[in-house]
């Protein structure tokens, strides 16, 4: 995710304006506020060659402009094309204009006079809002293409097996049948990790925080991962002392589980995965360490990304969907900790999360 803060404080402007004096207070009041104003321009024209060429963040547009295109087509076009938000400045309270101008799913509507503050305010709720939605359109776009892969598979198969042409080959009948199945798996535990993310990440999920044993989350993670680890003939070694947590057990299990389940999957067959517990300060940081394949230090951050795998076609194989980490990185910071990993290619990965030892909100 991109610094919210670095984005908004360094924000390019572009001011669209023919009134001389209006757009020339606009700069002032705008610089003060610490913007950067791109380009000062008077038609709608002149916006969109204006856009072009210097990329503005968002676009301040007055609505009626002289020449041939006025504020609301230009504010249209500028969205459509090029993504920019646009904030409507205007004296013009008329509700067909209104009308109008939502259309073109503006991100602000401020009435000339208004104060600079009001205008920071409406900028700074613009940019946000502009962000989550790229977000969210970025995400939809991966992971509509990543449902796309099973399913299409899925439908193949399916396909030749309907048609009958496969009616004297039970072999590959059988083959297409494996495939089918475990593509419909992946497209389950898929959607089931989309949704869980989406639901975390849009804080619809509230933590059931109580004090637990953190030695027993991670008896109870390790039971879970047992019988994988041993079909891979990795043994999960653990030095765990009684320690009290004030946590959600469920989330906890779920993310100690899904650090285990990397650690197998990331290691060679006979070795070992550990984990541990302790307390230091006030926090309590648990720790997965494999000695696997490690991970690139170029991407020590970044595979904490939604649907960011270093080798993607060793990870799917292995039955991944990328989000894993999201997961446990959107679980962590709801709990108001800290998750990273330290590694070293060819020799292994430790991956720590931290729970503030009390209820952070009750301090
Ligand atoms: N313990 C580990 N050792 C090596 N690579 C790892 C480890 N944990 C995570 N990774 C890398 O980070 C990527 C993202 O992990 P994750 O979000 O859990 O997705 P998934 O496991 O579904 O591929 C993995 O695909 C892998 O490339
Ligand atoms: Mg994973």
């Amino acid at each position: 995710m991109h610094n919210l803060e670095s984005i908004i404080q360094s924000a390019k402007v572009l001011i669209v304006e023919d009134e001389t004096i209006i757009s020339w207070c606009l700069q002032e009041s705008l610089e003060a506020l610490g913007y950067q104003v791109s380009a000062v321009v008077s038609s709608g024209k002149k916006a969109i060659d204006a856009a072009v060429l210097v990329k503005p963040d968002i676009a301040l547009m007055d609505i009626r402009l002289k020449g041939e295109m006025d504020g609301i087509e230009a504010a249209d076009f500028l969205y459509r094309n090029f993504d920019i938000p646009i904030i409507y400045l205007t004296a013009h309270s008329d509700e067909n204009i209104l009308k109008k101008a939502i259309q073109t799913s503006p991100f602000g509507y401020l009435l000339k006079p208004f104060a600079p503050k009001e205008l920071h305010c409406t900028i700074q709720i613009a940019l946000q809002r502009h962000q989550s939605e790229s977000r969210l359109s970025e995400f939809i776009s991966i992971a509509s293409h990543e449902l796309k892969t099973p399913l299409t598979s899925i439908h193949g198969a399916l396909g030749l097996l309907a048609s009958g042409v496969l009616a004297n080959q039970s072999d590959t009948a059988k083959r297409m049948l494996d495939i089918a199945s475990s593509d419909t798996e992946r497209l389950v535990r898929l959607v089931n990790d989309i949704l869980d993310l989406e639901r975390l990440e849009s804080n619809k999920v509230t933590l059931n925080r109580q004090w637990h044993d953190a030695a027993e989350l991670c008896q109870q993670a390790i039971a879970t991962m047992q019988t994988i680890a041993a079909e891979s003939q990795i043994a999960i070694l653990s030095n765990l002392k009684s320690l009290k947590v004030f946590a959600d057990s469920d989330r906890i299990i779920q993310t100690l589980v899904n650090l285990l389940s990397n650690a197998i999957k990331f290691s060679p067959p006979q070795s070992q995965v550990q984990i541990e517990v302790e307390q230091i300060a006030d926090e309590i940081v648990f720790r997965v360490c494999d000695r696997g394949c490690g991970i690139p230090k170029d991407r020590l951050e970044s595979i904490f990304e939604r649907f960011n795998q270093v080798d993607i076609s060793y990870s799917s194989q292995k039955g991944g969907t990328g989000l894993g980490l999201a997961i446990c990185r959107s679980i962590i910071q709801q709990h108001g900790g800290k998750i990273w990993v330290e590694s070293v290619l060819s020799e292994g990965s430790t991956v720590s999360f931290t729970i503030p030892y009390r209820d952070f909100n009750n301090r």
